[in-house]
């Protein structure tokens, strides 16, 4: 049997999530870290404790190290100038979510890196939990029937000192970009694309001129329907990290944050509860019964790191491609727009613009 070598991996920002990219590719065998860029004085420190090179410029490091793949951990607004440096390179990326700021741009970095033939895998690391594949593939297989009906929920209590940065206080930087856009993908991945979105968002909880809270309705391109709730304001543990054990920092609090309904039944998701009647003729007067589905345990982000292997060296396709990404990208600048503007907004609007 012959061994691979492992894949040299370059980091491009060492910040919050960068730094938990790095720990996962020092510890997989199937990868090194060569080097890191980031122009923070504290990175110097960090890649030395690493034992990896330092750059302040990541297109020196693009130039001088010898990288099969790079790993994109940057603010999102130097995603797609970085991702087209990795292009032009012809470095396969896992890229951190969100794709781009802005469908036209996400459009231009998938174009291109669709033309040059580079594979890009984005960080919607959910996509990779067992109990979002097992939903999916539950959904697919007409497990819970055509669907109907969805239901979710994201409340959380961010830390006051959290807004300290006073982008967070501002329009764009709240939860509907930063976090509500797991969950669309998750929506999207598990039920189905999205058509038209409608919502109402609030900013009394907090007086910041960005939302706190919000309600969000979605169709679904299927005919099903689905609504969404979202705070920062409320403690709960009914937030996908939290409920799902599969995050990096956050502890593990075994509850259900979404919902799909369906002809035949209701899932409840992360801990897998299929609802349903004894017998398919069961309507409302009769017992409902829990089944469980069973997907098999295992880490979200490791898995993620292994199919990004596999994807750079062009042996399994993305679980989140480029342009699936730019999808969900769009729904959820649809849901900003629709809540700003206070009317139902089409997802195909925010194509039709670039
Ligand atoms: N998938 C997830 O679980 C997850 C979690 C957190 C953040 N993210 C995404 O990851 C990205 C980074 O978020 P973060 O929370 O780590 O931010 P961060 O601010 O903690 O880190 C960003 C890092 O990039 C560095 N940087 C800035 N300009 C640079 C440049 N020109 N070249 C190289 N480095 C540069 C900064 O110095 C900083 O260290 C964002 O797009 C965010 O949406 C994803």
């Amino acid at each position: 049997m012959t061994t691979k070598p492992p894949l040299r991996i370059g980091l491009l920002g060492a910040g919050l999530i960068g730094r938990e990219h790095a720990t996962l590719v020092l510890k997989h065998p199937g990868t090194v870290l060569v080097a890191l860029a980031d122009p923070s004085p504290e990175a110097v420190g960090y890649a030395a404790s690493l034992g990896v090179p330092h750059y302040a410029s990541y297109l020196e490091m693009l130039d001088k190290e010898a990288l099969d793949a790079v790993i994109v951990a940057l603010p999102n607004a130097l995603h797609v100038e970085a991702g087209l440096a990795c292009v032009e390179r012809q470095l396969p990326m896992l890229m951190e979510k969100p794709i781009a700021e802005n469908v036209a741009a996400a459009m231009r970095l998938v174009d291109a890196a669709e033309a040059a033939g580079v594979p890009m895998l984005v960080g919607h690391h959910r996509r990779h939990s067992p109990d979002i594949r097992e939903a999916r593939r539950a959904v697919q297989a007409g497990e819970l029937g055509d669907i109907v009906a969805v239901n979710g929920m994201w409340l959380v209590k961010k830390q006051d000192r959290y807004f300290d940065a006073a982008w967070r206080r501002q329009p764009g930087g709240g939860p509907m970009l930063i976090n509500l856009i797991h969950d669309i993908d998750c929506l999207r991945y598990m039920c189905g694309d999205i058509e038209s979105v409608q919502a109402i968002a609030s900013s009394q909880a907090r007086g910041f001129a960005v939302e706190d809270t919000a309600a969000v309705i979605f169709r679904f391109t299927s005919g099903a329907l689905g609504t969404f709730m979202m705070s920062d304001v409320v403690p709960s543990p009914f937030t996908y990290d939290v409920t799902s054990g599969q995050a990096l920092y956050f502890h593990h609090e075994p509850e259900n944050c979404y919902y799909i309904g369906g002809r035949k039944g209701t899932l409840a998701l992360p801990m897998m509860h299929l609802w349903g009647h004894e017998t398919a003729d069961g309507d409302w007067r009769d017992r409902t019964v829990r089944r469980g589905l069973q997907p098999v345990f295992s880490s979200a982000y490791v898995n993620q790191l292994e199919n990004f292997i596999a994807v750079a060296r062009r042996e399994a396709e993305p679980v989140v491609p480029g342009r699936d990404a730019m999808q969900t990208l769009a729904v959820t600048l649809a849901v900003d727009r629709a809540a700003r503007e206070g009317r139902p907004v089409p997802v195909a609007e925010l194509f039709a613009e670039t």
